[in-house]
């Protein structure tokens, strides 16, 4: 492996934000696992998310986890955020999380149009969509009503409701990869000509109503994320915004509906978003929007997501360089943490010979 050279120092300076301080820069990225019968959250998913508070991690995004609505996810083991087991399953995973020091906010989610005909939880349920289509531009639901358009904000602000009650100490809004949200936010996927479709302030009109139907939920103090992305799950080159005037464009308008942070999804996080600039996709978000922003994609491996043939460790020092800069507040760390729960804290710990490698087998245990 390739050793980290330069100190570390930058990755474990507290972070102090209006609303959100955390010991340390490292956030866990938000990773659905899949291990929630019956969408609900056990003792198992809470001492997972647990060890990772005890290890040293500042933030701790949960898995995509549903909003009450009958189809916001595919699959029977993918945990809910509404009805009272699911709910109590989380409190359960607050608690712990909590009882080991951390902080932690559930990633609140609806899949859209990914989402097949028969999948469960709901057999019944058909995917929804700002036009029916799925990523690949198939037709295969009618258009939202703007009733259901309506209906759809109302359960994110439910689930922001909860989480607040249930002593999380944010949200994150799931606006990123080709799912719902960014179903409406991308011109492939959104043909809508009322007030939620056209141009990009059209299109970003539902993600706008979401943040702030939350932010009247949960009041001025409690923080909210918005996680965003170029890429979709179907498309590594596809892009919501080709320069930085379209994604001050695509970024003000969640700015004054209430957005705290800002995790701006890439699969590596050294690559420079536009011409012109060393700025990635989070540095430039900072830059244009004044606001945290949370960087992510590939931290200590040598092989990006979505290839989940294995990646091998490899140096902290771009990170850290850019950390130093300041170009982003936070990173985040998906499948090394997934792979590892202490590794934020060997890291601290100068242990880099221990950093284990990212295997597909990871994925089928809780670690
Ligand atoms: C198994 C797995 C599940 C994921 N699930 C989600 C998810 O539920 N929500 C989300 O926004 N991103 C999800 N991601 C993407 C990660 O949050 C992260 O952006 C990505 O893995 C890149 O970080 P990494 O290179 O450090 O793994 C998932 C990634 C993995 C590996």
């Amino acid at each position: 492996m390739t050793q980290t050279n330069i100190s570390t120092e930058p990755i474990f300076k507290s972070f102090n934000s209006e609303k959100l301080s955390l010991s340390n820069r490292t956030v866990m990225a938000p990773m659905t696992r899949g291990f929630s019968p019956g969408g609900v959250p056990g003792e198992d998913v809470a001492a997972y998310y647990r060890r990772r508070a005890e290890n040293e991690v500042g933030l701790i995004v949960t898995e995509g986890t549903g909003i009450n609505h009958p189809s916001s996810v595919s699959g029977d083991s993918i945990p809910l955020f509404h009805g009272e087991k699911s709910l109590e399953g989380w409190a359960e995973v607050v608690k712990q999380v909590h009882q080991a020091g951390g902080k932690i906010v559930p990633q609140l989610w609806h899949v859209g149009m990914t989402r097949s005909e028969g999948d469960l939880p709901n057999e019944e349920a058909s995917p929804v969509g700002p036009s029916g289509l799925t990523l690949d531009g198939e037709k295969v639901t009618e258009p939202m009503t703007e009733e259901e358009v309506v209906a759809l904000v109302d359960a994110y602000a439910q689930a922001a409701a909860d989480a607040k009650r249930l002593g999380f100490d944010g949200i994150e809004i799931h606006g990123a990869h080709g799912y719902l949200i960014d179903q409406f936010l991308w011109e492939n996927t959104n043909h809508r000509t009322d007030r939620y479709g056209g141009d990009l302030a059209g299109r970003t009109q539902f993600a706008v109503e979401i943040v702030e139907a939350c932010r009247r939920e949960v009041g001025p103090e409690f923080p909210i994320i918005f996680r965003f992305s170029q890429w979709k799950m179907n498309d590594f080159q596809a892009k919501l915004a080709h320069n930085s005037d379209e994604l001050n464009r695509l970024l003000q308008p969640l700015v004054e509906a209430g957005v705290d942070i800002f995790h701006c999804s890439t699969r590596r996080f050294w690559e420079p978003e536009f011409e012109g600039s060393e700025l990635n996709l989070a540095g430039w978000t900072k830059k244009l929007t004044g606001k945290p922003v949370i960087s992510v994609g590939s931290v200590g491996l040598d092989g990006e997501f979505t290839s989940f043939s294995g990646a091998n460790t490899t140096s902290l020092d771009g990170l850290i360089k850019k950390l130093d800069n300041e170009e982003f507040d936070l990173v985040a760390i998906g499948r090394s943490l997934l792979m590892d729960p202490e590794w934020v804290k060997k890291v601290h710990d100068g242990r880099a010979d221990d950093l284990l490698p990212f295997n597909k087998e990871a994925l089928q245990k809780l670690y």
